[in-house]
């Protein structure tokens, strides 16, 4: 990218030329790429662009909210309430392919609906550089809304920022002028907090996460991670008050890296440590053991599935 600048001329210019008159839409997830992308669009062509964010269910701590007042400038956004019928596909479900197939695959028909709705030629998308390349190789198969364009029948897809660098899209969002909870948010997996519950997705897995996840950004924004997350793993004995109790097992992780293909697990002060793990324990009843992961990428990965 030559500058932050220069850069939004010229998408704003590409976006119009390819929209023209027509309607556009645009996922939005909360995530900076999605967002800065929306914004983008939205400077180049106003309410001919429809951006729709779908609530999950899967989100983190507040989104939604700050989401429907970051954007409210936008008088053709639509928040589209999903959290039921998500949960209800994915009841059973334990695989993480699976998981991710089955969010995919709603997220796909709550987005076509309104898609369909508004009568919509253009597809706009966050993609960035790396997106690009994970999905070329077999790492996993990420969902964002990568299988819209084969089952919306679009006129044209078009991705501004498809050369960028997440540390440039920063750049962008910061010249952008969105919210600093935007343009300085960790990344967030498009499946959400669905690939931070190990197996089976419930409701009470999903509130644990989401408190953790809360925590843990707070507590870590210091250490400025790339990515710092929370993550339900199973059930292990611990003791509460005078009780014995099989309680969750929350993982926490604080990772750095430049583009998310590699990474290096933070050391993080044994202080911190312990009042994270006494807020996660402490919010939860059924919380009973909080560990920290060292592993770096590889071996592992990022995500817990
Ligand atoms: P992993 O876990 O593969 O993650 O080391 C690398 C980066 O990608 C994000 N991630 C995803 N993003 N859909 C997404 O949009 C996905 O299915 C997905 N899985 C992982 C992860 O949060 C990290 O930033």
């Amino acid at each position: 990218m030559v500058n932050p600048d220069e850069f939004i001329e010229d998408a704003i210019a590409e976006i119009r030329e390819e929209v023209g008159d027509a309607q556009a839409v645009i996922a939005l997830s909360g995530g900076v790429d999605s967002s800065t992308a929306a914004a983008l669009a939205y400077e180049a062509v106003g309410d001919q662009l429809t951006p729709v964010y779908v609530d999950t269910g899967l989100m983190r701590k507040g989104e939604t909210d700050e989401i429907r007042e970051t954007f409210s400038y936008m008088d053709s956004l639509r928040i589209v309430d999903a959290k039921e019928r998500f949960l209800d596909e994915l009841a059973g479900v334990t695989d993480p392919e699976e998981k991710r197939h089955v969010i995919g695959e709603q997220f796909i028909r709550e987005f076509e609906t309104v898609a369909e709705d508004i009568d919509a030629d253009y597809l706009v998308q966050g993609t960035i550089y790396p997106d690009r390349i994970e999905s070329e190789g077999t790492i996993k198969s990420h969902h964002n809304v990568g299988g819209l364009p084969e089952v919306v029948d679009f006129e044209g897809i078009v991705e501004p920022m498809r050369d960028l660098y997440k540390d440039e899209v920063r750049e962008v969002a910061r010249e952008l002028d969105l919210e600093e909870i935007i343009s300085e948010r960790m990344p967030f997996p498009g499946p959400g907090l669905a690939v931070r519950v190990l197996g089976e997705v419930t409701e009470e897995k999903l509130e644990v996460a989401r408190e953790a996840n809360h925590v843990v950004e707070e507590e870590l924004e210091e250490y400025e991670p790339w990515q710092a997350l929370a993550a339900v793993l199973g059930k292990a004995t611990g003791v509460k008050g005078d009780n014995r109790v099989h309680g969750w097992v929350v993982a926490v992780r604080s990772v750095e890296s430049r583009d998310g293909m590699t990474a290096r697990a933070q050391e993080i002060d044994w202080e911190t440590l312990q009042r994270i793990q006494s807020r996660i324990t402490g919010a939860h009843e059924n919380v009973s053991r909080v560990v920290y992961d060292v592993t770096h990428k590889p071996p592992a990965t990022i995500e817990y599935e």
